[in-house]
């Protein structure tokens, strides 16, 4: 199978490094045409430099592809808006948007400042939601649309020092998880990355031999598969770092169900290793269908 997106545009936000520059240099190479979106700041979120989303811009042309630059910020709704225009202006559509852009503000909670709580939630969280917002009337309008949000292993495993970012990370799962079902009449699937590279976010946690083999290229596949045409599949959760691709799923144990009386704490208490077994167990693609569960339905 040849994966191609000719006449496909698409948005890459925080494109200008890591991840992001991956993406979009593969999307590109296969025909898309890019908005590279980057304000070029360090990786707290300060500063900028409009270097970082011209220098993948003109990667791709010397490839010879297709790319245009922008460098606002996802976290704010009408700069993430202008992302969406200028791609319309550039390109005359969008058809792919990966939410990709990031940053980190570790602290152990006692010692993070709400501030830095509220601005890693503001760009991965509400960014995606942002940037998504205002490209989804020209999804829904065309009937084609393919999003890839960017979740993380911290968010859904947890990692320590990063109560903000894995909040922020397991929420764009939320939000995908209800996106998917307001898409799936307009043929626009939304999925869910979870990705482990080698890039300035992880660079000081990890020996020289172990980056090499986590290279930003070797997760994107995984994304431009997402993006395609060819993928029909949504609202699910993808694994993908250093040449391992996966899926991830919760999963609901069988439990303990007290009927015909009200249950006690003891009941509770008494069976707390049952109600956590999951050596059975179900995966539920709706609340409803949980809720039925639940109900004894
Ligand atoms: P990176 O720091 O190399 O790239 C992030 C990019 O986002 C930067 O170019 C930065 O300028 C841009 N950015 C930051 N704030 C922005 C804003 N407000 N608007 C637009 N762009 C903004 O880091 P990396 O590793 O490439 O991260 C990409 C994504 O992957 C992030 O969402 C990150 O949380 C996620 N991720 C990365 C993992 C890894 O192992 N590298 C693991 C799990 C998730």
């Amino acid at each position: 199978m040849t994966v191609r997106f000719d006449n496909r545009v698409a948005i890459v936000t925080g494109a200008g490094n890591g991840l992001g520059r991956a993406h979009a240099l593969l999307l590109a190479s296969r025909g898309a045409k890019v908005l590279v979106n980057d304000p070029g700041g360090a990786r707290d979120g300060e500063g900028g430099d409009n270097a970082a989303a011209d220098r993948v811009v003109a990667e791709i042309k010397a490839a010879g592809g297709q790319a245009a630059p922008n460098y606002d910020s996802v976290a704010d709704p009408a700069s993430a808006a202008n992302i969406v225009k200028t791609a319309v202006d550039a390109f005359g559509t969008v058809d792919i948007v990966v939410n990709n852009a990031g940053i980190l503000r570790d602290k152990s909670f006692p010692n993070m400042t709400m501030d830095d709580f509220d601005f890693v939630v503001k760009v991965h969280f509400l960014g995606t939601a942002y940037v998504t917002h205002a490209a989804w009337p020209i999804l829904r309008q065309k009937a084609y649309g393919r999003i890839v949000v960017t979740s993380s292993n911290s968010g859904i495993y947890g990692n320590f020092g990063q109560t903000n970012y894995a909040g922020a990370k397991l929420a764009v799962v939320g939000f995908m998880n209800a996106l998917r079902l307001e898409g799936a009449k307009y043929n626009i699937m939304v999925n869910a990355l979870a990705p482990v590279a080698g890039t300035r976010m992880t660079e000081d946690l990890m020996t020289p031999e172990v980056l090499a083999k986590m290279k930003p290229e070797f997760v994107s596949p995984m994304v431009a598969y997402l993006c395609s045409e060819q993928c029909q599949r949504s609202g699910e959760i993808w694994a993908a770092g250093a040449g391992y691709f996966s899926r991830i799923e919760y999963r609901e144990g069988p439990g303990v169900r007290v009927a015909g009386r009200a249950p006690t704490l003891e009941d509770v208490a008494d069976n707390i290793e049952k109600i956590a077994d999951l050596s059975t167990n179900s995966a539920y693609h709706t609340s409803t269908e949980e809720v039925q569960v639940v109900l004894g339905a």
